[in-house]
């Protein structure tokens, strides 16, 4: 294990915000993190888990303890020919972790190739794109409880999963810390799932859908919508799809007659947040060291030296526009972290 103090989180949160922390605390196994959460230090203060800080804004300094996992591993416990379970360390980077899916022929997290940060992070806004939701393949998720340090294993069905959304956003938001994640991949029942919009499209470029074709179409997708964290400092969405009411839908359609939406059920749609705000004007605006990007309105970009507060700022102008004119309210995706 690794202790540091006053540590700088810049190059641990991809909006690429220069804030410190006043402990930052790296392990490599559970064993690490049990005693970790035994220290004085850890249990008189308040304490943040962090992986790749791709989904985390930091307003300012944070006066507390930065933990992050560097526990490493993909295990396999059970293969046969339908299937491979796997265990993976929390601390794995998740878009290494679908590329040796994808060269084994392991299917199932291909078109969530290329969302930045680790797995550990994965189940807890249940990551999804181009169709697919992580939800799918996770099997379990196991945990270590903060306060007792005591481990627990979730079933996929325990993790309540959601759109965007599990009870580690809720009810048990900050009670566990990711250990590791079990996933089942698919192996000779595998079948692509090509159907989402601009998915469909670019896989006809390539001869056949297979996990390596999906991953290069969703990677070529992605590079054209999607800045680079490293180049342009964002967090992906910075807003969730909006969920409202068919009745209010069909009402704003009148007005809008091209605004589109997805099926929820029999009474909700969920609206495209991006749409909502290009149709505000706001996509490519830039308002001092910060923009919303030119390419996909729902991601807010740091142009470079842009503080927490500034992103704020742009983000509540935005919100009020999009309530202005639609009536919608959009929830944030990031988590937004005051010191
Ligand atoms: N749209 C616009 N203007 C924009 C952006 C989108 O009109 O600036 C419209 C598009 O034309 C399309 C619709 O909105 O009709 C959907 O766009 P897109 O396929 O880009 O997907 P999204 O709903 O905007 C979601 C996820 C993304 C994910 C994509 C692809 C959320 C909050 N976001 O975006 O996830 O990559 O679908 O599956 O659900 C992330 O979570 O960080 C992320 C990038």
């Amino acid at each position: 294990m690794r202790i540091h103090d006053d540590y700088s989180l810049l190059d641990n949160n991809t909006f690429g915000v220069d804030v410190k922390a006043d402990y930052f605390m790296e392990y490599d196994n559970v064993e690490e993190l049990k005693q970790l959460l035994d220290t004085d230090l850890l249990r008189e203060r308040r304490f943040l888990n962090i992986g790749g800080g791709s989904n985390i804004l930091f307003v300012n300094d944070f006066h507390g303890v930065a933990l992050h996992s560097c526990i490493k591993g993909i295990e396999k416990l059970e293969e046969d020919e339908d299937k491979v379970t796997l265990r993976v360390g929390a601390g794995e980077i998740w878009d290494e972790f679908v590329q040796y899916c994808c060269d084994n022929s392991y299917g199932g997290a291909e078109n969530l190739s290329g969302i930045p940060g680790s797995v550990g992070a994965v189940p807890i806004q249940n990551i999804g794109a181009y169709g697919a939701e992580v939800k799918s393949i996770i099997k379990q998720v196991e945990c270590i409880s903060a306060s007792s340090g005591r481990a627990k294993t979730f079933s996929a069905e325990d993790c309540h999963f959601a759109y965007r959304d599990s009870i580690f956003k809720h009810r048990l938001k900050g009670k566990y810390i990711v250990t590791y994640v079990v996933f089942e991949l698919k192996k000779s029942s595998w079948q692509p799932c090509t159907e989402y919009g601009s998915l469909s499209t670019e896989i006809k470029k390539y001869d056949k859908p297979t996990m390596q074709n999906i991953r290069l179409a969703v990677l070529d997708i992605r590079k054209r919508k999607l800045p680079e964290p490293k180049v342009l400092g964002n967090a992906g969405s910075f807003y969730t799809n909006p969920v409202i009411e068919r009745t209010k839908y069909e009402k704003l359609k009148d007005q809008h007659p091209d605004m589109p939406c997805y099926e929820v059920s029999r009474n909700m749609v969920k609206v495209p947040a991006g749409w909502l705000i290009e149709q505000c004007g706001w996509k490519g605006r830039s308002v001092g060291k910060v923009a919303v990007h030119g390419s996909q309105a729902l991601v807010l970009i740091n142009k470079g030296g842009a503080n927490g507060l500034d992103i704020i700022n742009l983000s509540d102008q935005i919100r009020q526009s999009v309530r202005d004119k639609f009536g919608i309210d959009l929830k944030l995706e990031v988590n937004i972290v005051f010191g």
